[in-house]
């Protein structure tokens, strides 16, 4: 059981400080506002939460939980902090961070007076790139240390939810860690090791930025939901009923499947049915913000593709796949003929290697491409030969997932420049000669 402070006696603060506490750890709570540390030392929560009247009385009682505003002697009697600070929005939108810094400052000048090993392990919500350009040199020039090697830092976001705070504490939906060292990691680990709950260990970035990605994703979900619901609603349709129905859906409709950052979608059924259900509300008057945006965001990820190619390459492309996915010679709407439209009009040189299309081609040599109607010549720009493409070419675009291609893009990319739209390999991240469109 370890000795932790947590610093920030607020919502998140209070919970996980009563939580440790009541798990057997030996809790101090620091909070700059002397009224809550009172609050809290005469045994009551300074927020109201389903049952944490209860939880403080009863650790403030065993005295495992106390209460301080001395940063110094918080940090000398403990092994490791928890820092929760609130992080509101600046005037700019972005995150405030002066109360990170001013914590941060404080627990750096008590880390240079102490000799022991201390962990610093950031709980506060805080953008990507805060814990290293932020949070990291405070503490170091506050106490004269070297992260990492003096004193160790984590991050570790929060996830629990008000209202059901405790009950999350022990049983999250989400783990996710970050850590500059063997030894904060360790104790992170012991500290979730019995929780029901898988552990994610990854950098200190990904961490933040899972954080920001959570909640931007369940504020994206309720304004999705009340959109459908407004819509229903003009068409005298129950909103909620309609929500409900599609979240029965686990194998297409909730799949994680649609969640997996690449390239634009097409086809003969998103774009079209977007671009219905948009006119369906227009006809009502209903705003439709978000289905708006699913649209223009789709035109710009083609477009950043596009961006990404040209900088990659000023000639010839070599394009992997142009139906609208790998298995079928359906060109509707397909995102690769839009690209391969676009690169063409900008004067690149455009071979397509797609053994879908092709085959249809060599079926019927006449035609266009089922539902193509973008890419005039394209059966003059059909290579069937894999090896061919990638040698006549400047970078090589990976657009549909072939298994028979995965090897030797792999191989190419040693030489070739690669914009890689569907990720061949997990472990290929851009770098100078591949770039991955969205890793
Ligand atoms: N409230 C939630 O449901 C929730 C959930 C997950 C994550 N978060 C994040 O956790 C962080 C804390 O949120 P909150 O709602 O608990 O904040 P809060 O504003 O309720 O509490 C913050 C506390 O920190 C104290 N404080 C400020 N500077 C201090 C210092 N230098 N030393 C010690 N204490 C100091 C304040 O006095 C206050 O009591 C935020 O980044 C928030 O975004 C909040």
């Amino acid at each position: 059981m370890a000795r932790i402070s947590v610093f920030g006696i607020g919502y998140v603060g209070i919970v996980s400080a009563a939580c440790l506490a009541r798990d057997g750890h030996q809790v101090t709570a620091v909070d700059i506002d002397q009224g809550k540390v009172d609050t809290l030392n005469a045994g009551r929560a300074p927020i109201v939460e389903k049952g944490l009247d209860a939880l403080v009385a009863e650790t403030v009682g065993n005295g495992t939980l106390t209460a301080t505003a001395d940063t110094g002697a918080a940090i000398r009697d403990t092994d490791v902090s928890f820092v929760c600070v609130g992080t509101p929005s600046d005037p700019d939108g972005s995150v405030g961070l002066g109360h990170v810094v001013s914590v941060c400052e404080a627990i750096g000048r008590a880390l240079g007076n102490k000799q022991d090993f201390h962990s610093v392990i950031m709980r506060s919500t805080i953008v990507p790139g805060t814990m290293e350009e932020v949070c990291i040199p405070t503490l170091e020039t506050a106490s004269g240390k070297r992260a990492g090697r003096d004193f160790g830092v984590g991050y570790f976001p929060e996830f629990l939810r008000e209202s059901t705070a405790i009950e999350d504490y022990a049983d999250p939906g989400l783990i996710v860690f970050g850590a500059l060292d063997d030894r904060t990691r360790d104790i992170l680990t012991a500290i979730n090791q019995d929780l029901p709950c898988e552990m994610n260990k990854v950098d200190l970035r990904t961490a933040e930025m899972v954080k920001y990605t959570s909640n931007s994703w369940r504020a994206m979900k309720i304004s999705f939901a009340n959109e459908i619901g407004n819509i229903a609603k003009a068409n005298d349709l129950d909103g909620q009923a309609v929500m409900r129905i599609l979240c029965s859906d686990d194998k297409v409709a909730m799949s994680p499947a649609f969640l997996r950052p690449g390239f634009a979608f097409g086809g003969s059924c998103l774009p079209k049915d977007v671009r219905a259900l948009r006119h369906v509300a227009r006809v009502k008057d209903v705003p439709t913000p978000l289905l708006d945006a699913v649209l223009e965001g789709n035109v710009a990820q083609i477009g950043r593709a596009e961006e990404m190619i040209h900088s990659a390459s000023r000639k010839a492309v070599g394009m992997i796949g142009v139906s609208f996915k790998s298995g079928t010679d359906d060109l509707r709407e397909s995102p690769l003929a839009d690209l391969a439209a676009r690169l063409i009009e900008g004067g690149q040189e455009v071979q397509v290697y797609d053994p879908y299309v092709s085959e249809a081609f060599e079926t019927d040599p006449g035609a266009a491409g089922r539902g193509n109607e973008v890419v005039p010549d394209l059966s003059a720009r059909m290579e069937t030969d894999l090896d061919t493409l990638i040698e006549n070419s400047d970078v090589i675009v990976v657009g549909n997932s072939y298994p028979e291609a995965q090897d030797r893009i792999r191989e190419a990319a040693k030489d070739v420049r690669v914009v890689d739209l569907t990720r061949i390999d997990p472990a290929m991240v851009s770098g100078e000669r591949y770039q991955g469109i969205c890793w």
